[in-house]
């Protein structure tokens, strides 16, 4: 079976918004796309690794002619990829060289609320800090970005984000592509408005429904190409744009394989031929160049814009084929006496709000004891036909998605989640548990909404542990 829909409700994709602004085909010759090269470990043992992870201000080429001023994590844009082993315990040294605090969000590490990098953990201007954790939970694309109230948006739009990548013993043993940099390569969709001398202007460009510009930008790359040398190419898509959601589909309605999701593997590859994927969504799909010959190139597109090109090289043919199993879902069961969690998204513009309210650092809005598995019901109240799908994400957890007003979730849905678009007037129902305490945001992933209020927070304690949470004030940043 090979889909060929977007699934999401027509009336909600960005395109009907009042201020939607359409990608425009980028008037600059073919680049290469920029693959970011995996962060160097400052050291590795059999049972721990060692990073530094630095905030900083540079500048990146980006356009023909004057550089644009970026922010990034050790270098100029966005960041090189980090991995992390699972099983081993990990060291990070995070240090800020930016002129303003910043906090470093680990978004869907299962980590405890200390170590997730939400609002609560600032880090100022000089400063640095250790992070210690854990690595476990399955193989999957996190990622990493700036997450201060109510400045993430405009720090992301900087260029504070890069992709994180966790490998387990069983991915490994499967029969997919893993060479990074080769057959593997992480894909962050963006956008942005490039003004004058290159550079960009946030503040020129707010929409409290999320900025957005009409030049797509991957890996920080405009008009990229990427030189195929295998039959088969895993593209780890990462939506880190501030708004703008993907419809993707090749050239020639080329099929391609999705095998993984947010938090993990999808239980069994889908086959698809268009794809939407929603703000902060992971999507990783294996694209099978067989049937072309050196020389050819194939595109791919959002909605009907060109964004990125793959010129077919000379390649071994590959025979491997992706397993019918990929992934075995090992989640709490749901009882008779489950408790069941209501979570309302309202509003657009400046009126989003999260359960009737905007987001306050200093008010615990929901508590949950470690360990306990809930249902989640979240809805979008927006209305059908002039609403938005806000894709809502969770700190702290993977979840696995139940339903969607009580029809079964996209074929796309199959894995562990942390982030999932809500159509207007539509209730998904997930359920959630979390392995560690701490104080962690819920919120819609538009960044410009979660920075407007559509954002709350939950206490997780531990009973075996009780601890008190300090819940940094607004006053003291
Ligand atoms: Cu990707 Cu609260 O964040
Ligand atoms: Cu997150
Ligand atoms: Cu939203």
């Amino acid at each position: 079976k090979v889909y060929t829909d977007y699934f999401f409700y027509e009336p909600a994709f960005n395109t009907h918004d009042g201020g939607y602004i359409p990608l425009e085909a980028p008037n600059v010759k073919q680049q290469k796309l920029k693959v970011p090269e995996l962060l160097t470990p400052d050291k590795e043992t059999d049972t721990d690794m060692y990073y530094t992870v630095i905030s900083q201000a540079g500048e990146a080429q980006i356009m023909p002619g004057k550089a644009t001023k970026t922010w990034g994590y050790n270098q100029a844009l966005l960041g090189k990829t980090i991995l992390f082993k699972r099983g081993k315990n990990i060291h990070v040294t995070v240090k800020n060289e930016l002129p303003e605090l910043t906090t470093y969000h680990w978004h869907g590490l299962n980590v405890p609320g200390d170590i997730d990098g939400g609002c609560h953990t600032p880090v100022y201007p000089g400063e640095s800090k250790v992070l210690n954790f854990k690595c476990d939970q399955p193989a999957a694309t996190l990622w990493l970005h700036a997450h201060p109230c109510p400045s993430t948006a405009e720090q992301v739009w900087h260029g504070l984000a890069t992709a994180v990548v966790v490998k387990d013993e069983h991915e490994a043993t499967l029969p997919i592509p893993r060479n990074y940099g080769v057959d593997d390569i992480p894909v962050i969709l963006q956008d942005r408005r490039f003004h004058e001398d290159n550079q960009w202007d946030y503040k020129a460009d707010y929409d409290p429904d999320g900025v957005q510009g009409p030049t797509a930008m991957i890996n920080g790359t405009v008009n990229p190409y990427f030189d195929v040398t295998t039959q088969k190419v895993r593209l780890r898509l990462l939506d880190g744009a501030n708004r703008r959601e993907w419809r993707l589909h090749f050239s020639d309605d080329l099929e391609f394989t999705q095998i993984a999701g947010d938090g993990s593997l999808l239980t069994h590859p889908v086959n698809f031929t268009h794809l939407m994927i929603t703000c902060a969504e992971r999507q990783e799909i294996v694209v099978d160049f067989g049937q072309y010959k050196p020389g050819d190139e194939v595109v791919l597109y959002s909605d009907d814009v060109p964004i990125m090109h793959f010129r077919i090289h000379e390649f071994a043919e590959d025979n491997s084929v992706i397993p019918d199993t990929l992934f075995e879902m090992n989640t709490p069961k749901v009882t008779e006496n489950t408790p069941v969690r209501k979570v309302v998204m309202s509003g657009m513009d400046e009126e989003v709000a999260l359960d009737g309210k905007k987001f306050d650092m200093e008010r615990i809005d929901a508590k949950q004891t470690m360990g306990n598995c809930e249902i989640w019901e979240v809805t979008n109240t927006n209305d059908c036909e002039n609403g938005m799908v806000h894709p809502f994400h969770m700190h702290g957890c993977q979840f696995e998605v139940l339903d969607r007003d009580g029809h079964a979730p996209y074929p796309n849905e199959t894995g562990l989640k942390d982030t999932i678009g809500v159509n207007p007037d539509e209730t998904v129902r997930f359920k959630a548990w979390f392995d560690h305490p701490g104080v962690f945001m819920y919120h819609c992933h538009i960044i410009e909404h979660e920075d407007g209020g559509m954002m709350a927070q939950i206490q997780v304690d531990d009973p075996d542990h009780p601890q008190e949470f300090h819940l940094t004030k607004m006053d003291d940043l």
